[in-house]
């Protein structure tokens, strides 16, 4: 039995994320980056999903000013990140992101692929918390899966991830059953609808930074 929303097991996840997702090490990089050039200083960081915190494991070695709160809604996920975060001060909170009771604390809020297990609703709900709970000149960097608006185009790179998988040492019928998931266990927005949805929380500034595969990466400046 599975002991979170992901398809992978906690003590599994590490080892199986990067044959799923393209490029997943690279959302790292490119979220380290933003966060180096806003230059906040001593940074209070939210990660929303924190999963088995492979990001603040890099995050805390690059810089040694952040303080973390992690939350996330499944226990088991959080256990493994505790286990390897141990020697560090760190916040958590089990829960989801749309029941987080935050208000202008954080410099930085970031979901790494942790939102597209939510409904329309309960997304936006949890937009609007993470928009709360960042300070003015905060910034919310989101990592997502995203879906093409065209029919033809969503078939061919489902098929392209699919192969991605296969390479990356899945079986085709793996493969297939993670496509089968696609709007059905999980509910990917297009590019459009991901940036109307920092639009409607007024964000001042927004920007699609990455985009590969099915995979986008969006930055929203309170
Ligand atoms: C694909 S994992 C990503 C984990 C981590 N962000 C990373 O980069 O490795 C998705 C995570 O989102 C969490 N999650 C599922 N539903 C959520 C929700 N409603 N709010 C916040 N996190 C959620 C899952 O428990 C899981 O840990």
């Amino acid at each position: 039995m599975n002991d979170n929303i992901t398809p992978l097991a906690a003590n599994e996840y590490d080892k199986k994320i990067n044959n799923t997702i393209p490029y997943y090490q690279e959302f790292y990089n490119q979220t380290l980056d933003i966060v180096e050039q806003c230059d906040f200083g001593h940074v209070k960081w939210l990660d929303l999903g924190c999963g088995t915190g492979n990001l603040e494991e890099l995050a805390l070695q690059r810089f040694p000013n952040i303080h973390f709160t992690l939350v996330d809604p499944s226990e088991r996920m959080l256990e493994q990140a505790k286990e390897k975060l141990k020697d560090n001060s760190i916040q958590y909170l089990c829960a989801d992101s749309a029941s987080i009771p935050f208000t202008n604390c954080f410099d930085v809020v970031t979901a790494i692929l942790s939102h597209h297990y939510m409904r329309e609703e309960e997304r936006r709900k949890a937009t609007k918390c993470v928009y709360r709970a960042l300070k003015d000149g905060g910034i919310y960097i989101c990592f997502e899966n995203v879906i093409p608006e065209d029919e033809e185009i969503k078939r061919f790179e489902l098929l392209r991830w699919e192969n991605y998988q296969q390479i990356h040492g899945k079986t085709k019928e793996e493969a297939k059953a993670h496509t089968a998931r696609c709007g059905v266990h999980y509910f990917p927005l297009t590019v459009n609808q991901h940036m109307e949805l920092l639009k409607e929380m007024e964000f001042r500034k927004i920007h699609v930074f990455w985009y590969s595969y099915m995979q986008m990466g969006i930055y929203g400046i309170k």
